[in-house]
């Protein structure tokens, strides 16, 4: 049987959802990052590592809703606290001392964030934060990094269908740990530049960590060009309690944060220097608008209290543990098993490249991730792409067993090219 075949045997009950969701969704999806072909399994339920879906199948959870969950599904002190919020109230035109409390706690970790404020999604921290940086400055340029991931909003979309080609004028992209190449990208062009966004560490790029040095020289390049510089750390925060900055000691004017900060619920932020955010302060004329029904949430704040209360050194400790075990484990196998693949680890976040030059796995239209197919048929869920974390509740066996799926699928994928769907 073909793993096509014995995926489709396997999910019938999921088949069929997405056949009818094809009625009411453009593809039968509504999220760009779960379809791949040919079809997502739909889930039922998580709870701790494990996600059943609709079928009955388990998998092993490394991707916790693109690295968002890093309790693990349904954590016992999350589920209270939303349940305890849900039933005062789900949201409010007013503001609730659990937004101050998140705050508080984010300001704690996170030194460089004097002032915040709170957004649904990662998408419109980015845009917000551009937006501050740009009216901060009075300038109209952003640079981004090429493999750069920092949500869907127009800017950050630029060149892409749908997004008018003006826009591709406003956003120069620099090559990722490059200091003459970002040099040459902004030449003739600094007086323009309003800020420099980046992820510290590149989640969707490819789990990349910065070369030493790299953060200093994009420190000082934006102080010498009058331009704020932006850590998009949605992903990145999850590797220390204060977040990349933390770990490389490089301190950013404005930073983004979402995903972990909200326990797996809607919720994000942007914040930074005081002086930078005091133009949303409505106490003054001029003030930048900044609405939205659902900024600052009660239920993701809640939600985001009680995970970060969970993550005390001992935590990250332990995902740093699992994360270099999982990649020792899977670079040994590699070796012997003589494939040639690549595993990047930072922290608890891991992506695993196919080829000699190291490339992530194709997700096309109407092709199955090889990976993501036979992780699924083994047990696992990780990114289509090949890129995963690792939550709190896995233990050292479920990691073995990770690392010993994936360095399985990786001989099968060399051994034998999978079918179009
Ligand atoms: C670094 C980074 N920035 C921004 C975003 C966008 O966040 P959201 O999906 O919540 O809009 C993501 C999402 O994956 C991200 O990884």
């Amino acid at each position: 049987m073909s793993l096509v075949d014995d995926y489709r045997a396997r999910t019938p009950r999921s088949r069929s959802l997405f056949e009818r969701a094809t009625a009411s969704l453009p593809g039968g999806s509504t999220r760009t990052t779960v379809y791949s072909a040919p079809y997502p399994p739909y889930a039922a339920s998580g709870s701790g590592l494990v996600v059943t879906d609709v079928d009955g199948n388990t998998y092993r959870d490394f991707l916790g809703n693109y690295t968002s969950l890093i309790l693990g599904h349904a954590h016992p002190a999350v589920v209270a606290a939303v349940e305890a919020q849900v039933r005062r109230g789900s949201a409010f035109a007013a503001p609730t001392e659990t937004e101050v409390e998140l705050a508080e706690e984010l300001r704690r970790r996170v030194p460089s964030i004097e002032h915040l404020r709170f957004t649904s999604s990662g998408t419109e921290a980015t845009m917000f934060a551009i937006r501050a940086a740009r009216a901060f400055t009075g300038r109209p340029l952003i640079a981004k990094f090429d493999h750069s991931y920092h949500g869907t909003h127009d800017l950050v979309m630029a060149g892409t269908p749908g997004v008018p080609d003006a826009i591709s004028g406003l956003i120069v992209e620099l090559p990722w740990g490059d200091p003459a190449g970002i040099e040459a990208a902004l030449r003739g062009r600094a007086s323009e530049l309003a800020a420099i966004i980046l992820e510290p560490v590149q989640g969707a790029g490819g789990v990349r960590a910065p070369e030493p040095g790299f953060l200093e020289f994009l420190r000082a390049l934006a102080d010498r060009l009058g331009a704020l510089l932006i850590f998009d750390e949605i992903i990145s925060f999850r590797i220390a309690p204060g977040g990349a900055q933390e770990v490389f000691g490089v301190r950013p004017d404005l930073t983004t944060l979402g995903k972990i900060i909200a326990g797996g619920y809607p919720l994000a932020a942007f914040g930074g220097r005081a002086d930078v955010m005091a133009i949303f302060d409505a106490r003054q004329d001029g003030a930048v608008s900044h609405g939205g029904t659902f900024n600052g949430n009660p239920v993701g704040a809640a939600a985001g209290l009680a995970t970060l209360r969970e993550l005390d050194a001992g935590a990250y400790r332990r995902l740093d543990a699992l994360g270099a075990r999982l990649a020792q484990r899977l670079a040994s196998r590699i070796t012997a098993d003589g494939v040639t693949a690549r595993v990047a680890q930072v922290g608890s976040l891991f992506q695993v490249f196919r080829g000699e030059a190291g490339a992530a796995f194709a997700v096309g239209a109407g092709q199955p991730s090889e990976l993501y197919l036979r992780l699924l048929l083994d047990g696992f869920l990780i990114a289509p792409r090949g890129m995963g974390a690792i939550p709190t509740v896995a233990t050292d066996q479920d990691v073995d067993d990770l690392a010993d799926a994936i360095g399985r699928a990786l001989v099968a994928i060399e051994k034998v090219p999978v079918e179009a769907a």
